[in-house]
């Protein structure tokens, strides 16, 4: 978890009021069902004129929305592209869902981090998601670059509970294994979690996740929760340095992820589990069977790269606050809170 700074302005939508028409626009050629909907149709339920909505769905056929057209009967809908556009992700998510409401998605941004903590300094709702199709200038954890080009997902939630500070490590480890079951169930791949919070597949990183924080008194009062998961990726154009310890799901699978189910996966497993931290209650220890069985780090001869130094040994426990507890070479326990894990037969 780290730190930031952003300070509360006016409540506003992450989605213009244009965004809005568009995804109404969406909504309504989802509900013709494959049928045809008129101009003029769309033109009398949005208010807006048939120009305006000609206008609208050009701008769809420019992010990758197909339509045939039919002089009288209007245009329809043949097919959407993988972008988690907020009509395309809501049919996904149980009503209950309280993240996921907005979404906003940018196809060009620096970091989907930096906007979802911008957008919380302008009032954005608990729930509001961020999603870019590729990042300029991703974050990775401890202030390292994150590979982040078209083909993945790349996601912010921001989260506005006032989680008790003592409980906001939980955070991550749930996160893990919330996107940990979006995957296996999306992709059918045995997915592992490294310590602290990395997903992998055959050892080889497919996602990661960077939680920032700003804390009020005792409380978490805003958490952008990042998560990028190396769905689409061609591992063809990974840099050399990655492509050792990373690796794409659809390389794995040989087909593409649907990046609206994934993400209504995700978040739908996370929303339960985020107002149950929000009114005190403990939860990982609910998942942690799970967590733990999932774990590669345990267990293992490892090497772990802390703010405080390498330490070397055996990887024992993780414990209910997410620290790891390793076996030391001289012989004592060691407790850390925060690193990288090297495991001794990985790639040096
Ligand atoms: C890690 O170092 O393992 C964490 C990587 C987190 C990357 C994601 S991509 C979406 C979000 N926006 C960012 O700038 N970083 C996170």
């Amino acid at each position: 978890m780290e730190q930031q700074n952003m300070h509360e302005t006016i409540q506003i939508s992450a989605r213009s009021e244009s965004e809005q028409i568009r995804d109404e626009i969406i909504r309504l050629f989802l509900k013709a069902n494959g049928g045809f909907v008129s101009t003029g149709d769309l033109s009398t339920r949005l208010g807006i004129s048939r120009t305006a909505i000609w206008k609208h769905i050009q701008g769809l056929e420019n992010i990758g929305f197909t339509f045939t057209i039919q002089p009288r009967l209007g245009h329809q809908l043949k097919s959407v592209p993988n972008i988690p556009l907020l009509p395309l992700l809501e049919n996904h998510l149980p009503t209950s869902c309280q993240l996921g409401r907005d979404v906003k998605w940018l196809p060009e941004v620096d970091s989907t981090n930096a906007t979802a903590a911008r957008l919380a300094a302008q009032g954005a709702p608990h729930g509001t998601v961020v999603v870019a199709d590729c990042q300029t200038g991703g974050r990775g954890r401890r202030g390292r670059h994150w590979f982040s080009p078209m083909g993945g997902l790349w996601v912010s939630v921001l989260l506005r509970r006032p989680i008790p500070l003592h409980h906001a490590s939980e955070l991550t480890l749930l996160s893990s294994v919330a996107i940990r079951r979006a995957l296996m169930a999306e992709t059918g791949l045995d997915i592992h979690i490294k310590w602290p919070n990395d997903l992998l597949y055959k050892g080889k990183k497919v996602c990661g996740i960077l939680a920032e924080i700003r804390a009020e008194g005792e409380n978490l009062a805003t958490t952008v929760l990042g998560m990028g998961i190396n769905t689409n990726l061609s591992v063809v154009e990974f840099p050399a340095d990655l492509s050792l310890t990373a690796t794409s799901l659809s390389a794995a699978l040989s087909q593409p992820i649907s990046h609206p189910q994934i993400l209504a996966q995700v978040l739908s497993h996370l929303d339960p589990w985020v107002e149950q931290l929000a009114s005190g209650q403990r939860v990982f220890p609910q998942v942690a069977a799970e967590w733990r069985q999932s774990c590669s780090t345990l267990g293992r001869p490892v090497r772990v790269n802390t703010p405080s130094g390498l330490v070397t040994g055996d990887a024992l426990a993780v414990d209910e606050e997410g620290i790891l507890y390793v076996r030391t070479l001289a012989g004592p326990i060691q407790k850390i809170h925060t690193g990288d894990v090297l495991f001794e037969e990985d790639p040096k």
